[in-house]
């Protein structure tokens, strides 16, 4: 962007010295024999004009900059996030002139990992975060409830299972992608990988430590962590808080960028199916992205813009959303509030980490979708005729009448938008979480 910038500026700039030149030429033409001007006032007649000539081009050339600015700011922008983002693909989806330019859609940065997470500081985190000593009774780890093969970072559950067979009242998110994501947990209240870690080896119903003392004491018991944590942090201390340092460096490495939808992004337009692409508009034209937006589609990401980390889930009077009981936890609303706020989960992988939604209560993607559309996007779902889609209302405050046209999404709709999702499961994961179904199903 900086060198279309200063190009312009360097053309504009030689414009206005060749207009300068010719005009002081013309005024001292003109003027000069019939008043018989002294030499200072001549130029100083030239040079008043001149500079008049002068800011009038610089005014054309900032207004043209700024006009031009949001091309290159989006474009700039893009492509220092999207790695190998290729913007003539994105056509090939929805011929719409002018999408390839502020196209919402992007690739995952190639990698998570900060300079400071060294590799001694994360192979200690990924050892912590299979360490079972880490619970109150000495039966769970991190990866219990994030299974890193089979589950996709999760584990397949409704609701957790802490120690002690205690079931927790939410769903298990995916540990892949979360570096991306800044907000986590699915109220959102934690700000970071390191905040987060210290959570759930506290939480009595998750692994059950008593305080973060005993947590570094069942460590220390183990003479092997001496060396691990002088590797990583240069001297043997175990503490808490370093504990959190390393899971969190590791979690960074648990990136996924091998899904179709990644390929597809990367210039391979046959990444995505005829059906998966349809519902690739879809997911852009009926609004889901504008909530699940970015590289993480997410908007409580780091990635992308980041316009929008939380949302409400008003499910009041939603007929397909009654058997789940989506409202009885309000989440970051708090107990007294009338509709639940939850943050805007990504939905990288997300047709490998089912049942979904927070409770997860809801174990079909397909009504996950529908809910999704009736509940955030106000669509009719499934057959509708017109006269449900266009309403006239009356609004008492401007005495008038309005037409309100909604949303439509059909069954067909429903299962393009499955085919999509699907087209964000890492090709690893998604093998791997095969392979698990078939040894289970004998
Ligand atoms: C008993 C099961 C269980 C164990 C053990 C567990 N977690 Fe979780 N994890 C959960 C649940 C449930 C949530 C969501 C809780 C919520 O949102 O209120 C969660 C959320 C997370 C998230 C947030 C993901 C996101 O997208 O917001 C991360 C990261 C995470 N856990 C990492 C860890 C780490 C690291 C450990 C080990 C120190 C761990 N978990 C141990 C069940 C577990
Ligand atoms: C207004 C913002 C918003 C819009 C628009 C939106 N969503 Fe969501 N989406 C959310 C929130 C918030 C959640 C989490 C709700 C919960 O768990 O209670 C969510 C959850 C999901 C989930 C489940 C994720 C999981 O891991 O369980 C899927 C799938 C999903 N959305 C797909 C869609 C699709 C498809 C569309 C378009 C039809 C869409 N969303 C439109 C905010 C939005």
């Amino acid at each position: 962007m900086a060198s279309d910038v200063a190009m312009l500026l360097g053309m504009g700039f030689t414009v206005v010295v060749l207009g300068l030149s010719v005009l002081t030429l013309l005024v001292r033409r003109d003027l000069a024999p019939a008043q018989k001007l002294a030499g200072s006032r001549q130029v100083m007649i030239g040079g008043a004009l001149g500079l008049g000539i002068f800011a009038f081009a610089f005014k054309l050339a900032v207004i043209f900059t700024l006009v031009m600015a949001p091309d290159w700011t989006t474009r700039a922008l893009l492509r220092s996030q999207a790695g190998k983002y290729h913007i003539s693909r994105m056509t090939e989806v929805a011929s719409t002139p002018g999408l390839a330019v502020v196209s919402p859609w992007q690739a995952l940065p190639e990698t998570a990992v900060r300079p400071t997470d060294s590799p001694a500081l994360t192979a200690l985190g990924k050892r912590l975060f299979h360490e079972t000593a880490l619970s109150g009774d000495g039966t769970l780890a991190c990866v219990s409830c994030h299974d890193l093969g089979r589950g996709a970072g999760a584990d397949g559950r409704a609701t957790a299972t802490g120690i002690a067979g205690q079931v927790g009242g939410r769903n298990v998110p995916t540990v892949y992608n979360a570096a991306f994501q800044a907000r986590l947990f699915w109220d959102g209240r934690a700000g970071s990988l390191e905040e987060q870690a210290m959570g759930p080896i506290l939480n009595p119903i998750e692994m059950g430590m008593p305080d973060a003392a005993a947590a570094e004491r069942a460590l220390a018991a183990n003479p092997d962590y001496a060396a691990a944590f002088r590797d990583a942090f240069g001297d043997e201390r175990i503490s808490f808080e370093r504990v959190a340092r390393a899971i969190a460096a590791y979690e960074r490495t648990l990136v996924t960028r091998d899904a179709p939808y990644d390929r597809f992004m990367a210039g391979d337009v046959t990444a995505l199916s005829a059906q998966q692409r349809r519902g690739m508009a879809l997911f852009q034209s009926l609004g889901c992205i504008l909530c699940h937006q970015g590289p993480n589609f997410s908007g409580a990401a780091t990635v992308g813009f980041m316009k929008r980390p939380f949302a409400t889930l008003d499910v009041r009077n939603v007929a397909i959303a009654k058997p789940f009981d989506l409202a009885r936890d309000r989440g970051r609303a708090g107990k007294d509030a009338a509709v639940g706020v939850w943050r805007i989960p990504s939905l990288r992988n997300v047709a490998l980490t089912g049942p979904w939604l927070h409770n997860g209560a809801v174990d079909d993607l397909a009504t996950v979708v529908k809910i999704m559309a009736t509940v955030q996007i106000r669509a009719v779902v499934g057959d509708a005729g017109a006269d449900q889609l266009a309403t006239v209302a009356w609004s008492p405050a401007t005495r008038s009448f309005q037409r309100v046209v909604r949303k439509h999404v059909s069954e067909a709709d429903v299962a393009d938008l499955v085919a999509f999702l699907k087209a964000l499961s890492s090709d690893r994961l998604r093998s791997a979480s095969d392979e698990a179904r078939r040894s289970e199903t004998p």
